[in-house]
């Protein structure tokens, strides 16, 4: 035994590239959770301003303050589950580590978990809560429409579904966690949607504040990842969310091979180079927005990158061998020709699938 024990509230803190935001954090939260035992875990995904360095340096005096530096990684969601999980606090919060939260929430948050509920959520749509930080009438509207979608598939009333602002008890967070997608930035929606039984849900309103240091890393990927969770969660885990991307991005190089090879053909080429040119450049584009978007997680970069390529390049290039000998075979069964087609297809891109998630983007 030491004589220091658990704390009784983790705050869990995603980071990237808030290295001027970590000291004003750290003072926030020492003044916003007086009189309480709580801890702060930082998780960076080992950002290139120096944000661990950052931490660690506080740490060192503060042992109220731990780091949790994830190299390879990025990811919101991905970061607040690992710093949760992290914890041997009872109750865990989760905040935004640029101030845009408003920290002296997080006592009433606390008490109303104490109290019963199952989460507490700081909302900017409930009472005198305010969204006045979200920069431009773009971000207004995205957000409008996602909260739509979103309401829709929580099933349970919540003002503010795309909050990154909540706490709830660590035991309740380590039953959902195994049920979590863990992509993009919607952590609390995720939470929301993995919960077996609706949670009785608490909005603390707040003032969503404007960034001083640092900017959003909200970007077009990020959205992406959000309408993936939302198809995810409403197919309801049938198909893996991967696989989905994977024949999205699959259907898009397809397009890619028409279009670069009848341009070929326009260029007077013979009907057979054009089309090895347009499959070539399809399976590059093809490897290129997997790798960014459908493996973003486990993206591949420098020499691990050209093997992937020429790994990616066989396999597809042995899963068009497929295609087109089972359409062909079907075709002279006299399966419908759309038929044949489309079943070689669909074997087509379940091969490409299985191998290139075993061989080209190990989990
Ligand atoms: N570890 C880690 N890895 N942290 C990240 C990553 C990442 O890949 N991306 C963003 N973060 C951290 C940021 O450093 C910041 O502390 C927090 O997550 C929120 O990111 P912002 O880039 O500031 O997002 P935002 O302000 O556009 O949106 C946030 O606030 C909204 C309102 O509550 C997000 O939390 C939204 O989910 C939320 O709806
Ligand atoms: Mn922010």
């Amino acid at each position: 035994m030491t004589d220091a024990p658990a704390p009784a509230l983790c705050v869990v803190v995603p980071c990237y590239n808030e290295a001027l935001n970590v000291a004003p954090m750290v003072a926030a939260l020492d003044a916003a959770l007086t009189g309480l035992a709580w801890e702060v875990v930082f998780v960076d995904d080992d950002s290139p301003d120096g944000t661990a360095d950052t931490v660690r340096r506080i740490a060192r005096t503060d042992p109220r303050v731990r780091c949790l530096r994830r190299i390879g990684r990025r990811g919101l969601s991905s970061a607040v589950i690992e710093g949760a999980l992290s914890s041997s606090a009872d109750f865990i919060a989760v905040i935004d580590g640029d101030l845009q939260h408003d920290e002296t929430r997080l006592p009433a948050m606390l008490h109303k978990v104490e109290d019963g509920a199952d989460i507490a959520i700081g909302s900017r749509h409930v009472g005198d809560g305010d969204a006045a930080g979200l920069a431009s009438p773009l971000r207004e509207r995205l957000s409008a429409t996602g909260i739509s979608l979103a309401q829709m598939l929580a099933r349970a009333p919540i003002n503010d579904p795309m909050s990154g602002f909540f706490l709830l008890r660590r035991t309740r967070f380590e039953a959902l966690a195994h049920r979590l997608n863990g992509q993009g930035f919607k952590i609390l929606l995720d939470l929301l949607l993995a919960a077996p039984q609706p949670l009785t849900i608490v909005e603390v309103p707040y003032q969503f504040r404007p960034r001083t240091a640092g900017e959003s890393k909200l970007d077009i990927l990020v959205l992406v990842q959000f309408a993936g969770l939302l198809i995810d969660k409403s197919l309801g885990g049938v198909l893996p969310l991967r696989f989905l991307a994977f024949a999205l991005v699959g259907a898009f190089g397809m397009l890619v091979n028409l279009l670069v090879t009848s341009a070929a053909r326009r260029l007077g080429l013979d009907f057979g180079t054009a089309q090895t040119i347009g499959t070539i450049i399809a399976m590059i584009a093809n490897f290129e927005l997997n790798n960014r978007l459908t493996y973003r997680t486990m993206r591949l970069r420098g020499g691990g990158y050209w093997r992937g390529l020429v790994l990616f390049m066989l396999v597809c290039g042995l899963g068009a061998i497929a295609n087109i000998g089972i359409a062909r075979a079907l075709y002279h069964d006299n399966t419908a020709g759309l038929a044949a087609s489309a079943a070689g297809a669909a074997i087509g891109v379940v091969w490409n699938y299985a191998v290139s998630a075993t061989l080209v983007w190990r989990a």
